[in-house]
């Protein structure tokens, strides 16, 4: 005997993502931001000026990579129960990628799932992490390994709170967009090449493309069944790099940054990628202070620590490899001895 359900039906999960200047926005429900002290001390009163709503409440979590937690999650969820918030309410993420992630995954299991909104601050948050909808925390089997798929309804970029973003934060947000580029759009990686991104109207148009980029491929495979992956360019390479070094000495894009240059040297020794080209990634990663090189102890232990990375299995490693600027492929076929030999060169 049988029972079926049938559960086959299409979702629109579809949201605009505005880059511009926050528009005034009134919410007619219960609202929570939520947000760290460093971003509400820069930023909140700002905020506050845009957004109303029938009831609006901050909460905060304590700022940094360490604090995406268990804890930080249950702060949020406590204070939701807390103020009887409903399936209906909703939650605004108003931070870097750390705040955006927990709040949409808080968002995704509070009731079963609630509605939120990205607000990002950092470049690297406009351009990346409140794009696509994945969302989550770290443990301490490593990070991003507790989470779920939940797009948020929509997307605020207003770039003017990057005025008060340091410049190595600044530079990390630059390696993801240099990521886009050169993963998807080689039209995009030449404009990177002259552009000037200090000027705000180039960085405005800079943060649209990657964004574009961005949304071009999640609406492609927006669960990562296939060519999504390829957005992990560098990040084979970049999460060794942060985990060997205790994630103290990178940022998460510092640390791209140089996986990228691996990801192309291999690309290069495996006449993949031409010489030129790999050269071209580099200098632009060095225009914005990127670090591109790396001191790697033992090769061997470096490349036992790709088996870590959640696109591998037990047997096999996945490298996403560029086979020239805009074009990159997902590849478990790379000879260990040529992994070695690169890496031997760093
Ligand atoms: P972050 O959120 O830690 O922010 C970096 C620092 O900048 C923090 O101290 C933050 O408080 C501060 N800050 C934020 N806005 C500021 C502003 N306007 N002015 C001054 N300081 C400001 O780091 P991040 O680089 O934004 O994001 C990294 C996180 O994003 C990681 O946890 C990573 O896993 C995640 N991520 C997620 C995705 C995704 O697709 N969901 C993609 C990339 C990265
Ligand atoms: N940051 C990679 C992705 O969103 O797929």
């Amino acid at each position: 005997m049988q029972v079926n359900i049938p559960l086959k039906k299409v979702i629109d999960n579809s949201y605009d993502i505005t880059i511009d200047t926050i528009p005034e926005v009134h919410f007619d429900t219960k609202v929570a931001i939520v947000t760290n002290p460093k971003v509400a001390g820069l930023h909140l009163s700002y905020l506050l000026s845009k957004i109303t709503a029938k009831e609006l409440y901050i909460i905060t979590v304590p700022d940094g990579e360490e604090y995406k937690n268990q804890k930080s999650i249950d702060t949020i969820l406590e204070s939701l129960f807390n103020h009887r918030f409903n399936r209906k309410s909703m939650l605004i993420a108003f931070g870097g990628g750390v705040i955006g992630d927990m709040t949409g995954y808080a968002s995704s299991i509070y009731q079963r799932g609630i509605d939120f909104i990205q607000i990002p601050t950092t470049l690297l948050s406009q351009v990346d992490a409140s794009v696509g909808g994945k969302t989550g925390m770290n443990n301490s089997y490593g990070k991003n390994l507790i989470g779920a798929f939940h797009q948020p309804r929509a997307v605020y970029i207003d770039p003017y709170f990057l005025t008060t973003l340091p410049s190595r934060e600044f530079g990390a947000g630059v390696a993801e967009i240099v990521k886009m580029a050169v993963t998807f759009n080689k039209d995009f990686f030449e404009f990177l090449e002259s552009a000037d991104l200090s000027n705000p109207a180039i960085l405005q148009d800079a943060i649209k493309q990657a964004v574009q980029t961005k949304a071009n491929v999640v609406a492609l495979d927006e669960k990562e069944h296939g060519i999504r992956a390829a957005l992990n360019y560098g990040h084979t390479f970049g999460h060794v790099i942060e985990n060997e070094t205790s994630y103290k000495k990178y940022l998460h894009g510092e640390a791209v940054a140089i996986g990228m240059v691996m990801a192309n040297s291999t690309s290069v020794k495996m006449d993949l990628m031409s010489a030129d080209e790999a050269n071209r990634v580099k200098l632009l990663l060095q225009k914005y202070n990127l670090p591109v090189s790396y001191e790697i102890e033992s090769t061997e232990g470096f490349y036992e620590a790709f088996y870590l990375d959640k696109k591998s299995s037990d047997t096999k490693i996945t490298f996403i490899l560029p086979f020239g600027i805009g074009d990159v492929r997902i590849t478990d076929e790379c000879e260990k001895e040529i992994i070695l030999d690169v890496l031997g060169e760093f």
